[in-house]
């Protein structure tokens, strides 16, 4: 089983692992087989469940629901869930709905912001919740972004994500993710601070990759981003199984074959 310690000793130690967006138990169970590290029940789940444009319309029910069928589901893994849109915006929703998603399963759960959230973190750090502090591109605010862009290119921007990683980490946060950051600037992250740092479109410095499972096994609709990778279909246009593909991303984040600097932004 997979636990924060595992994942603070893989930092330790350099070993590079995964983690995959999960919404459903026949996935869960493969993903399982696959020693996948860790699983997000993302709420990308809004777009790739649902058929939302956006994460937005995800309630704490969906995120509860999802979680509880991944948990079941799952012994290897650990076990992050987003906390959605709105659902933590006081310190008491924080609780109240981190209290729901642990108890459906989770073992951490993920908020999207900065340093903002320290009074949050810590709180339920102290209550027996670890929390997993998600930075740059943070889908959930994308009504305030105007879109989905990449998030630190300008020196200003870079500080600020850098200030508002080490303060997260100082409140107690056990994980981060990073989402459409340059690459430079998630080493300088990773390096910062003493907890795991997952990266998406981040490059291939941070501690750990995720990537939303639908885009891994080539399953698309519209743009396809740049950090994607199809590690369903060869470049023979073979298609593996779908255990297979879990199995090839495994393998190659843990070779640190994966990502390349095709995948990263600069
Ligand atoms: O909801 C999600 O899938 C996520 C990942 C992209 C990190 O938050
Ligand atoms: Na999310």
């Amino acid at each position: 089983m997979t636990t924060l310690s595992t994942l603070n000793n893989f930092k330790k130690n350099g070993t590079k692992f995964t983690c995959l967006t999960c919404y459903d138990a026949m996935f869960a169970r493969m993903m399982d087989n696959a020693e996948i590290d860790s699983i997000l029940i993302g709420d990308s789940l809004g777009m790739v469940v649902q058929g939302h444009s956006s994460t937005v319309p995800v309630t704490v029910a969906d995120m509860a629901y999802h979680t509880a069928n991944v948990a079941r589901s799952n012994q290897h893994a650990l076990i992050i869930a987003d906390l959605p849109f709105m659902s933590y915006s006081t310190l008491e929703d924080a609780i109240n709905n981190s209290r729901t998603l642990m108890q459906a399963g989770a073992h951490v759960v993920k908020l999207e912001g900065g340093a903002a959230l320290c009074n949050i973190v810590s709180t339920l750090a102290k209550a027996g919740t670890p929390s997993c502090v998600h930075l740059g591109l943070t889908p959930q605010s994308v009504n305030v972004f105007g879109g989905y862009k990449v998030q630190g290119r300008a020196e200003d921007a870079a500080a600020l994500l850098l200030q508002d990683a080490k303060a997260v980490a100082e409140a107690g946060a056990a994980l981060l993710v990073l989402e459409c950051v340059p690459a430079a600037l998630a080493k300088a992250v990773t390096e910062a601070v003493a907890i795991p740092v997952i990266g998406i479109g981040a490059g291939a410095d941070t501690d750990g990759q995720v990537l939303v499972m639908h885009d891994m096994l080539g399953l698309r609709h519209g743009r396809v981003p740049r950090f994607v990778h199809d590690f369903l279909t060869d470049d023979n246009n073979r298609e593996r199984s779908i255990e297979g593909a879990f199995r090839l991303y495994q393998e190659q984040v843990r070779a640190g074959e994966f990502p390349r600097a095709e995948h990263q932004f600069d």
